[in-house]
């Protein structure tokens, strides 16, 4: 079947930091997620692999999904010097992913696009379900807040979001820019902060570190002329948590 995700599989084939989120996201995942030699990690909604292959040159094995076949196809191309496993799934069945086999698990970036909060449930039991005992879950989406200050920057153009109801749990409309000002237009769904982290409590998991990252002198100087308020506000909330 194919995947509206199928269609933006060029804006998201990298090997660098080209967008907001390879900045103030990505980097910091990596940080929380602390070592990962010879760690069974699960990059779950992996699109086409950026940090599958960063963590395989790390020397973890990974084990990667994504629900767009031309995401997975993509990713497959790019890796075939190294080890990662790619498989087309989705994380409301991780059908493909053994239970209690893997030690670390990233989803960044997913999780905004479930629409039913029920699918919250559903993907998290899932993510449980294939951890060892006291695995590691980092979990990366956009900062809850994003919808209350509608930040100006010239990475994200914010489009109708204006009124916007902070306990009103639907889409916001953005395009998303790279420093070259290629762009695509997405659909986030909005949750509140209690809905993020009681979901992950809820379901099993405890949480033990949350950043919300803010841009480095070093990301400023990079692409000056995209930054705008990532001075002033949060735009991702990062969450460590470990199987109970
Ligand atoms: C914004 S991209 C992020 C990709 C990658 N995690 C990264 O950080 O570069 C979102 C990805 O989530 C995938 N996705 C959306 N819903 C999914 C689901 N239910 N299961 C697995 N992947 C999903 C999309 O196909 C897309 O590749």
């Amino acid at each position: 079947m194919k995947s509206k995700y199928d269609s933006n599989v060029e804006f998201w084939n990298r090997d660098s930091k080209i967008i907001q989120s390879d900045f103030l996201c990505r980097p910091h995942v990596l940080k929380l997620l602390g070592g990962v030699k010879d760690k069974r990690i699960l990059d779950a909604g992996c699109g086409e692999g950026y940090l599958s292959r960063i963590l395989s040159n790390q020397g973890a094995m990974v084990v990667a999904i994504d629900s767009s076949r031309g995401m997975i196809e993509k990713a497959k191309n790019y890796s075939k010097e190294n080890k990662v496993k790619y498989c087309v799934d989705s994380i409301l069945s991780l059908k493909t992913v053994r239970k209690n086999s893997i030690d670390k698990a990233i989803s960044v970036m997913v999780f905004n696009y479930l629409n039913k909060k029920s699918e919250w449930n559903i993907a998290l039991r899932k993510i449980h379900g294939i951890l060892k005992k006291s695995g590691e879950f980092v979990l990366a989406l956009q900062h809850p807040f994003e919808i209350v200050h509608s930040p100006k920057t010239n990475w994200i153009d914010h489009i109708k979001n204006e009124n916007k109801v902070y306990w009103d749990e639907k889409g916001i409309f953005k395009k998303l820019f790279d420093f070259r000002g290629n762009s695509f237009r997405t659909k986030n769904i909005h949750r509140t902060f209690s809905t993020i982290l009681n979901k992950l409590i809820e379901n099993g998991f405890e949480i033990k570190r949350v950043l919300e990252p803010k841009p480095s002198k070093k990301d400023l100087r990079s692409f000056k002329r995209m930054w705008g308020d990532e001075i002033k506000y949060p735009y991702y909330l990062i969450i460590k948590s470990i199987k109970k």
